[in-house]
């Protein structure tokens, strides 16, 4: 097989053998297939092309110093594609035929699997979308449902290394009442002009404000936001951001490390009172931000000395990762093994 240089994976798609492939038609599921073919043909009227009937989900399997595979929370991504699908009126992928397809898709792929050790791991990327023909604006009655998997190192260079983060003013990812609160493909269709202007500018991602006042925190691109200070673990409260699964996990390990937690709306000025600041999500994990530029209002907010993570960030990094790795007890019941 390929050898990979497991150290140093980018974020990227990275071919694997098999992928699990699954039709709703008439009103029902249809049984699990393996494909080992990267494409898809595709009704050109598919809803998912035009109207945007997509939703998808993240998750990782790592593979653990007792040379075991285990995938974290998978039981939270299956609850959130559903609400995804009721988001934009796709059908819903049953919870049990979700956790086959995704252990399916991981244990035909372990040889993927970057080893204990490497900081990579195998990333889920569950996919489903309208793939039944419509012109008029309606929920198609047809739909596809993928799992592929694919090795991944850190999504912000450099793992654990902090990150620059720019304030964005000048584009809303999502809308309060709108579908921000849903993995779907829109959001990130939205978010690109500000992503890709952050990277331009040399930043690692953007930070977006809420879309009504331009008062609060939301999150960091594809991450949600934290802030430490005085013990606490705060995270914003918001109508318009994913829900995310690292972040809620974060929260139960601040507890366990005797951390006070706080979940509510953080106004941008607050961002100066902060001790530690950081991204979280699948993909970042935990990426401690180094300092946020708002270039609009000439302020620049900065968290680490040295380039180094604050204290409590890399707490909560080694307990999330160790727990991840197998390397730290699983006090919460959080890893499945794929067996
Ligand atoms: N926010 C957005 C917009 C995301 O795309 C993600 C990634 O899934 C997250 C937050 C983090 O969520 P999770 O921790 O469930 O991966
Ligand atoms: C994730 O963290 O799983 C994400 O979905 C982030 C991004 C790659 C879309």
């Amino acid at each position: 097989m390929e050898q990979f240089d497991w150290k140093n994976l980018p974020f990227g798609y990275i071919k694997t053998d098999f992928n699990i492939r699954c039709k709703f038609k008439d009103g029902k599921w249809g049984e699990l297939e393996v494909s080992d073919s990267e494409y898809i043909d595709i009704h050109i009227a598919a809803t998912g092309l035009h109207y945007g009937q997509e939703a998808f989900e993240g998750m990782k399997a790592y593979m653990g110093k007792d040379g075991k595979i285990r995938v974290f929370r998978w039981g939270e991504n299956a609850k959130r594609l559903i609400s995804s699908a009721e988001g934009v009126k796709m059908a819903p992928v049953p919870v049990e035929l979700f956790k086959e397809a995704v252990f399916r898709a991981v244990y035909l792929n372990k040889r993927f699997v970057p080893p204990f050790g490497s900081g990579a791991s195998l990333y889920i990327r569950p996919l489903l979308y309208g793939s039944g023909a419509e012109v008029g604006v309606k929920p198609a009655s047809e739909y596809t449902f993928i799992v592929f998997v694919t090795p991944v190192g850190p999504y912000f260079k450099g793992g654990i290394k902090p990150v620059n983060m720019m304030i964005c003013r000048d584009v809303d990812r999502a809308a309060p009442l709108g579908t921000g609160t849903f993995k779907v493909g829109g959001n990130y269709a939205a978010s690109l002009r500000a992503i890709v202007k952050a990277k331009d500018e040399g930043y690692g991602s953007t930070i977006f404000l809420d879309a009504r006042e331009k008062k609060y925190i939301d999150e960091c691109g594809p991450a949600n936001f934290f802030g430490i200070k005085d013990n606490c673990y705060i995270t914003p409260k918001s109508e318009s951001i994913l829900n995310s699964i690292t972040n809620m996990s974060l929260i139960e390990i601040a507890q366990s490390i005797g951390m006070k937690t706080e979940r509510r709306r953080i106004p941008v000025e607050e961002l100066s009172t902060f001790e530690e600041a950081g991204a979280c999500g699948t993909a970042a994990v935990i990426s401690p931000i180094n300092k946020i530029v708002d270039p609009d209002v000439n302020k620049i907010y900065e968290y680490c000395k040295d380039g180094k993570p604050g204290a409590a960030t890399l707490k909560l990094y080694n307990k999330l990762v160790g727990i991840q790795n197998g390397d730290v007890a699983d006090e919460f019941g959080w890893m499945t093994e794929v067996e």
